[in-house]
């Protein structure tokens, strides 16, 4: 077996992954800001920024799939003599004395140490600032005098990062900047519809600069040797069209023992239509200058620091965990949640995966992130919420994604996925279960952001659900439509064409009998919750009727509704039981032809992740025995050593009535890979089951902290988050993770080991208490913040897997698992 190399390790004190070789097997990288400034770095401050919309907004430029790999970046080179480094070791790459990066909670420290001179810069976006600081510390820590030349660099983006990349005929004529004293503006196409313009600043007077990239790299060198470092002179050039850049040069002397620091901030503006200009051609730069005047010091930038600090402090005392496990508490204490936050701001837009251009904000994907961020900032959970529900159809399809700056429905894309409408169900009710704001619910929100068009959210839930059942089919299972929560499951397809989309290709709907039982599950799960949300609106009603504004929901008749929703999952139940259960798991699908997927008597891929998940969640046949069976065959016949594949056997070839799912070789993506996010599925159906041994196995097989552990090199991205796929038991290499960040995988980690496997789950009057352990648990204690009241719960597990049996609250004995909400500080006790 492969020596496994470290590049890093955690440091929890400081809630830091710490690498410790520049050389990692993939750049590994943090995400900055947290509203609308934002920036990706890597380990060797390579990345880029962007506002709001990492589409049409980029900031700064960055080259996927580079040779070298992970091309541009802030890059600070250093000349001392003839020797030129870079703190991040890249690009020059020359060999370092010392070498750290810290990827922290929205920062990061990268430290590197050359002959006596040690260069560490602190990246971060402060908060409610549009602008990344970089705070440069150079430090003599030799016996001499050091003559230093530092130059700073940042290539810009012509703003749109599609265009940017493919429309050259255009954008090499279009680049303006403008050059005042230490800050360099960037005002590509500000001299027609755009508002917006960037600066580079330095806090410190400069002695040059360049603009124009030609003459600061020279056309035949690299960002490794560029000209202008080498011959350690700038040429002042002003760029004219072609590719602007920003550089600083500035001259520093530094004593033995002598530290200066250097505030370097890249910020972004938006002007008035009317104030956009303060004479002809000159960009109006007030608002940049008020910017600059807020971190142009050490003092002003450290104070920054600390208030992110405290940000992230406070987020993370929601939910604390004291387990004695250290690879436990770390990744539900640190990194769990903050990638959480991370996939809320992003959805699956911007990583070193994603390139930022090619998808928006899902409306599946964003609606299950929330589960994962609702208890940290349950007021941007709710416009977030807003706003998914405002890409809905009358119809209750929606929009499969929309566009972060515009908010609207991408046309691209379209919708037809038809698990889509189920989703908000889920969102919402976390999000409710969480404040205990049912206000919500009265939100007046419109259809496809037309104006005019606008119910309730309530009504938006309702036709949700209606969605689902107005779209059966012969085996009154929900039909899938374009695809269900697999994107690559394409029944209704048929592709010969390489050059058409699987998403996007018109399919053919009628006559089709492809039906999905991911969709049944999904269906009975949120059916569920829709079910016991009425029937508390219906008894909110008749006690405080304020909660409600508008008359509709006054006047509806909840009871009515929650019978009416029961009777179809009854009825879905029932299909799921007769129509979809292959005897040892539950089947997958239906294809257009009415054929089975997903069952034994299926060639390949005879049991798929999805159902086993979902109709194990749904408790659907539990009594028949068929949950234990589903469980026991995704042991069987899923799981390996990284954890459960989405299928077995993998598809050894292309099927042309199912689409992409069969276009992957085998083991990897949807194709018999690991695919993270639907293995929680399974361990929620375990912890449902109490099966808590089960459960904590499969959970730990892709628990960050415990793939850290084991296999930096082989899993080669990074080891403090969760990647979308690790390759399967059929892959080439097995463990190997790709698509890292961006996954569904970080909100239903969360959501399974907070709520399931520890237990404490929010509840329309409280907390519900519900365990589910392995019976090697110990007593562990949870700090719970839930809206005005703060919860010590201690549990004692006393070897039991499953099954509360007396709780305390203060001291006094409880009824049930719910313990009452009320506001304050609270102890409670768990025997179990
Ligand atoms: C991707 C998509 C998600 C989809 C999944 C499975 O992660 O973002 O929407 O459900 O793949 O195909
Ligand atoms: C591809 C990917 C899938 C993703 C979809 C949408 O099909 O395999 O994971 O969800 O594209 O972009």
């Amino acid at each position: 077996m492969e020596q496994q190399k470290r590049y890093g390790h955690f440091d929890d004190q400081h809630r830091e992954y710490v690498i410790t070789d520049p050389q990692t097997p993939w750049p590994w990288i943090n995400y900055l800001g947290n509203e609308d400034f934002f920036s990706l770095i890597s380990n060797t401050a390579g990345g880029y920024s962007f506002y709001k919309d990492a589409k049409f907004r980029r900031i700064t430029r960055y080259r996927y799939n580079n040779v070298p790999m992970d091309n541009g970046g802030r890059y600070f080179y250093i000349k001392d003599g003839d020797t030129v480094w870079n703190p991040g070791w890249k690009p020059c790459k020359t060999p370092l004395d010392f070498y750290e990066c810290r990827h922290g909670m929205s920062y990061t420290r990268v430290t590197g140490r050359k002959n006596g001179v040690e260069a560490s810069v602190l990246f971060f976006v402060p908060l409610k600032k549009w602008a990344e600081v970089q705070k440069l510390t150079l430090t003599n820590q030799s016996n001499e005098v050091k003559n230093l030349k530092l130059f700073s660099f940042e290539e810009w983006c012509l703003w749109n990062a599609a265009t940017d990349m493919e429309n050259f005929q255009r954008n090499f004529s279009t680049g303006e900047v403008e050059i005042e004293g230490s800050t360099i503006y960037h005002k590509t196409e500000y001299r027609e519809r755009r508002n917006h313009y960037a600066f580079y600043h330095v806090n410190t007077p400069i002695q040059g600069f360049d603009t124009d990239r030609e003459t600061f790299v020279g056309l035949y060198n690299e960002f490794a040797d560029p000209q202008v470092v080498i011959e350690g002179k700038p040429r002042n050039s002003h760029a004219h069209g072609w590719s602007p850049i920003a550089s600083h040069y500035i001259e520093v002397t530094l004593q033995p023992g002598e530290s200066k620091d250097f505030v370097f901030l890249l910020g972004y503006i938006e002007n008035e239509q009317d104030k956009k200009f303060s004479a002809p051609q000159v960009i109006n730069k007030d608002k940049a200058h008020a910017l600059i005047a807020e971190l142009d010091t050490t003092e002003k930038v450290d104070q920054a620091f600390a208030e992110l600090c405290q940000y992230w402090d406070a987020l993370l005392n929601i939910y604390n965990v004291r387990t004695g496990n250290d690879k436990l508490d770390r990744m539900v204490n640190i990194w769990n949640q903050y990638q959480c936050m991370v996939t809320f701001n992003f959805s699956r837009s911007a990583s070193f995966f994603e390139s930022g251009i090619g998808r928006g904000m899902g409306f599946r994907d964003s609606n299950q992130d929330l589960v994962g961020f609702v208890h940290q900032i349950p007021s941007r959970a709710r416009q977030r919420i807003i706003d998914i529900a405002s890409t809905q159809f009358p119809d209750g399809g929606c929009y499969h994604q929309y566009q972060p700056l515009t908010k609207r429905g991408n046309n691209d894309i379209g919708g037809g996925f038809n698990d889509d409408p189920c989703w908000l169900i889920f969102g919402t009710v976390a999000y409710i279960k969480e404040t205990g704001d049912f206000s919500i619910l009265d939100e007046m929100v419109p259809f496809d952001n037309q104006p005019g068009s606008e119910v309730t959210l309530f009504e938006h839930l309702k036709i949700s659900m209606d969605h689902v059942i107005n779209n059966l089919g012969p085996h009154m299972l929900p039909l899938i439509g374009r695809a269900d929560w697999n994107d690559c499951l394409n029944l209704n397809c048929f592709s010969w064409d390489p050059n058409e989309s699987f998403q996007t290709t018109e399919n053919v709907s009628e006559g089709t009998k492809a039906e999905s039982l991911m969709i049944a599950g999904l269906f009975v799960v949120t059916g569920k919750d829709y079910v016991a949300l009425c029937k508390k609106m219906e008894e909110l009603k008749n006690g405080r009727i304020e909660v409600f504004n508008s008359s509709t929901l006054q006047l509806f008749n909840f009871t009515l509704e929650a019978e009416r929703m029961q009777k179809a999952i009854d009825a879905m139940i029932e299909a799921v039981k007769k129509h979809g259960w292959d005897g040892e798991w539950y089947l997958r699908a239906y294809d257009f032809y009415g054929n089975k997927i997903g069952s034994n008597e299926c060639d390949e891929a005879k049991i798929f992740i999805e159902s086993q998940g979902w109709c194990t969640m749904a408790e659907i046949g539990a009594q028949e025995g068929m949950v234990a069976k589903s469980l026991d065959s995704c042991k069987k016949y899923l799981e390996c050593e990284h954890g459960m594949v989405l299928n077995n056997p993998a598809f050894t070839k292309y099927i042309y009535e199912y689409g992409e799912i069969s276009s992957y070789p085998e083991g990897y993506k949807e194709n018999a890979g690991i695919f993270c996010h639907n293995n929680p599925w399974v361990i929620i159906g375990e912890c449902l089951a109490g099966r808590g041994n089960d459960a904590w196995s499969h959970y730990a097989k892709i628990l960050p902290s415990y793939v850290e552990e084991k296999y930096q090199t082989l899993h080669k991205v990074e080891p403090y988050v969760n990647c979308q796929m690790v390759a399967g038991k059929d892959a080439f290499k097995p463990g190997e993770g790709k698509n890292s960040w961006l996954t569904g995988t970080a909100a239903w980690m969360w959501y399974t080991v907070s709520e399931f496997i520890l237990g404490i789950k929010p509840d329309y009057d409280g907390i519900r208490i519900d365990p589910c352990l392995p019976q090697t648990a110990t007593d562990y204690t949870v700090q719970r913040k839930f809206r005005d009241a703060e919860y010590e719960i201690t549990i004692h597990p006393n070897g039991a897997q499953k099954g509360v049996k007396a709780i305390t609250l203060d001291g006094q004995p409880v009824d049930g698992t719910v313990i009452p909400y009320s506001a304050g500080k609270h102890v409670v006790e768990v025997t179990m």
